[in-house]
């Protein structure tokens, strides 16, 4: 085993996001950053590593993560749960004996291994070489600490293939990010035919559950509830995107974890292609959770000197129960992951927007955009965002994407008119795009029909009468990059919806040649990242929404490049809650588009208040997308307040801890959430009641996340209290006494403020 250890000594310092580290003494070093974000006040992270016994310790929040390099030089997981004290030492690795059929390689818990040898799990890397050798055994090199990032470096025992492991720790939260990078130092080209991030390793026990997110158009989020047995459950999607089908995240929660106790492992990838997450209990009973590239239909060519980058996976524990490992999320999200627009507080709080899409579908035009924009202003809205239909010969969705020209019959004088109404009236301008996308009746597919996905001379799949640009390609990638620019350069827009209306298919990429078509999982993506990051860094106002279909791309990949995203094309405000409950458990409020449309929706033509319809959407980030032409003075009034009440309880919604209180989950006839700001000034709470029963009340609404000893006054702004209930109370009484609401009835709702009145 070659085990030369490189340690950089670098300087103490604190850091804003990950743990910083520095070296102590001989052979020892350490990390330091500030407390923990959640009140606790914890020991500042670190980053350990121990050059007598090979062990590696993280600390960050309420997190520890151990690994060591064990006496086959195998990196090993020794421990990843609830923060450890700083003087708890680890003895050395050391790997599992052999058994009978299972060698040692496959049941000693490891970092990341190579498929060769005698290993029959899940692999994090798989190769193959030109002679047809597909051997590959990793082994620990060396390490080195780089700023606020851990890097270890494994090798395959004989030929040059190096994989760089990196880890970094966030102190907030000890949320923790691995991503590897392979490389060939080898002389000849491989291919990759399965590449990981990485692998998590649980403690061993018996009794795990797994939870994860499915679902489909206008049902996105579903939550599931398995119990973990012996064998293994793949999530994954081939489709070329991230999907709705199932979700790039997973928890696992311990001996019956609750919604505020017990022990949590979450995680999720970031990542907007095709990703696999195997989820596997071996036969030692041992949990392991394997995520990456999806290795289907994978094999990414490395020349000599070459490397791939894998996705960022993150992984990380709660000892509170899945609603801290939600609120560990939500929290990282925004302060480590969204992007900040240069604001040191966080990102921007998402202003109300309009959006036209339901109101006018495709048939937008400049006087009645402006109509519209007269009417949303008047209700509080900050943004007018006009959707699809401006462009090309865009009548319906049979033509016109790819044609990124303004529709003269539409719009006379091009956007500018309209956008400089929608600014006089106080708004910003949002514009909706749909950039990797063709019809076949367009100008650019009859002058391109080889920038699509396909496979010469095979049929090419339509999906909403549309074929998927190539982004992978250079000039499409340049193409694409070229008229968002213009239309930025040319325009005030300080907001681009960016949909995705359908799935890959037929993924080729003749161009690329038959060595490296199947690069193609990898480059589009790297290229839809690129051109926005390159858009934000040359037009830094402007933001993005990420759409498709509804919310067919949220993932942590996506979310480092855009602002928001669409939750559904669901706006049933009932439907919303379940969407919204399951989206809770991954994602952030802050990030969750949720607009007020009308009643009934297309949905399920079901009849639901204005105020119901206000109370939902204000869960997450308000947006109105209801035809505000059909709507009544009462409507507009009831409008006014209702965003009027958002906008003061906005920063406890975007920003604070979220609490499930009641889960729309199982049938349950009522959901209740609260929301806590980061500061404990201010509570917003939204109960909903789906159907009373033989006259049962509402169950009373006991909060959680207050300070006991301080005095808080409660607000109903929807709905009503009990008449005995006081104004004013300690902590301790409205999460211990709790109180109740008077809702009765089908399809009710409520909301309710608390603000501290004592320091
Ligand atoms: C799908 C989106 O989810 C909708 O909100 C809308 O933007 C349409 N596309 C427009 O075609």
């Amino acid at each position: 085993m070659q085990n030369p250890i490189e340690v950089f000594a670098i300087r103490s310092r604190r850091i804003t996001r990950f743990a910083a580290g520095v070296v102590l003494g001989a052979g020892l070093f350490c990390a330091s950053g500030s407390p923990s974000f959640l009140g606790a006040q914890t020991a500042p992270a670190s980053i350990n590593f121990d050059q007598v016994t090979m062990v590696f310790r993280l600390d960050a929040s309420g997190t520890t993560y151990v690994m060591g390099v064990n006496e086959h030089g195998a990196l090993q997981t020794l421990y990843w749960g609830k923060r450890l004290a700083a003087h708890d030492r680890f003895a050395a690795a050391k790997s599992e004996p052999n058994y009978a059929l299972d060698v040692s390689e496959t049941i000693t818990l490891q970092e990341y291994t190579g498929w060769g040898g005698a290993l029959y799990v899940e692999p994090d890397l798989k190769i193959s070489y030109p002679d047809g050798n597909r051997d590959l055994v990793l082994k620990y090199v060396s390490n080195t600490f780089d700023g606020d990032t851990l890097h270890i470096v494994m090798k395959d025992i004989d030929r040059d293939v190096f994989v760089t492991l990196e880890y970094k720790i966030d102190e907030g939260t000890g949320i923790l990010r691995r991503s590897s990078t392979i490389e060939n130092r080898t002389r000849a080209p491989l291919v990759v035919e399965q590449a990981m991030s990485g692998t998590w390793n649980l403690p061993r026990a018996t009794d795990y559950r797994l939870r994860y997110l499915s679902g489909r158009w206008a049902g996105e989020d579903n939550i599931n509830e398995l119990p973990l047995q012996p064998g293994k459950t793949v999530l994954e999607s081939r489709r070329g995107t991230s999907g709705p089908q199932k979700n790039p995240w997973f928890a696992i929660d311990h001996k019956g974890a609750t919604e505020e106790s017990g022990d949590v492992w979450f995680g999720a990838l970031g990542w907007s292609s095709s990703w696999q997450l195997s989820v596997e209990q071996d036969s030692a009973q041992q949990v392991r959770v394997t995520g990456g590239f999806n290795s289907f239909d994978f094999g990414y060519r490395l020349k000599p000197g070459e490397r791939l980058v894998t996705p960022p996976f993150y992984g990380g524990y709660s000892a509170k129960g899945m609603g801290e490992a939600s609120r560990l999320m939500h929290r990282f999200q925004v302060d480590a992951l969204l992007p900040h627009l240069g604001d040191s507080t966080g990102p921007k709080l998402r202003p109300v927007l309009y959006n036209s899409w339901e109101a006018t579908e495709f048939r937008v035009e400049e006087p009645g955009q402006m109509a519209l924009a007269e009417k949303a202003a008047s209700i509080g809205v900050e943004r007018f965002v006009m959707d699809d239909g401006w462009f090309g010969q865009r009548k319906d969705d049979h033509a016109g994407l790819g044609d990124w020209y303004v529709n003269k019959q539409k719009f006379p004088n091009g956007l500018k008119p309209l956008i400089d109404k929608v600014h006089s009236l106080n708004m910003s301008f949002g514009l909706w795009v749909e950039p990797e996308m063709v019809n076949p009746d367009s100008d650019l597919y009859r002058r391109h029909p080889d920038w699509v996905l396909n496979f010469p001379g095979r049929p090419r799949s339509e999906g909403r009468n549309q074929l998927v640009l190539n982004l992978a390609r250079p000039d499409v990638r340049a193409y694409v990059f070229g008229f968002l620019d213009k239309l930025l350069s040319e325009n005030d827009i300080a907001f681009f919806k960016w949909d995705y209306n359908r799935h890959w298919t037929e993924p080729g990429w003749d161009a690329a040649g038959p060595e490296n078509e199947k690069k193609v999982y990898v480059e589009f993506i790297r290229n839809y990242y690129s051109v926005m990051e390159e858009l934000r860094k040359k037009h830094p106002q402007v933001e993005i929404e990420s759409c498709s279909s509804g919310g067919g791309r949220v993932d942590m990949g996506v979310m480092q490049y855009t602002d928001e995203v669409w939750t559904s094309d669901n706006t049933d405000a009932f439907d919303r809650l379940t969407i919204q409950n399951g989206f809770s458990y991954a994602y952030a409020p802050a990030v969750m588009m949720a607009w007020v449309t009308d009643s009934p929706t297309w949905v399920n033509y079901r009849n639901l208040s204005l105020e119901y319809r206000f109370l939902s959407s204000m869960q997450g980030s308000l947006g109105i997308g209801a035809n505000l032409n059909k709507w009544t003075p009462e409507d507009f009034s009831k409008a006014k307040a209702m965003v009027a009440q958002y906008k003061k309880i906005r920063e406890t919604v975007q920003r604070g801890s979220l609490y499930r209180i009641l889960k729309p989950e199982n049938g349950s006839e009522q959901s209740l959430t609260e929301s806590v700001s980061r500061d404990g000034k201010q509570a917003a709470v939204f109960a909903f009641l789906h159907s009373s029963r033989e006259l049962y009340p509402f169950p009373r609404i006991y909060l959680q996340g207050l300070d006991d000893n301080a005095m808080y006054s409660l607000t109903a702004f929807a709905g009503k209290l009990a008449p005995d209930t006081p104004s004013s109370a300690s902590g301790s009484y409205w999460m211990h006494h709790g109180f109740d609401t008077e809702l009765r009835g089908d399809f009710q709702a409520a909301g309710f403020t608390l603000e501290r009145t004592t320091p």
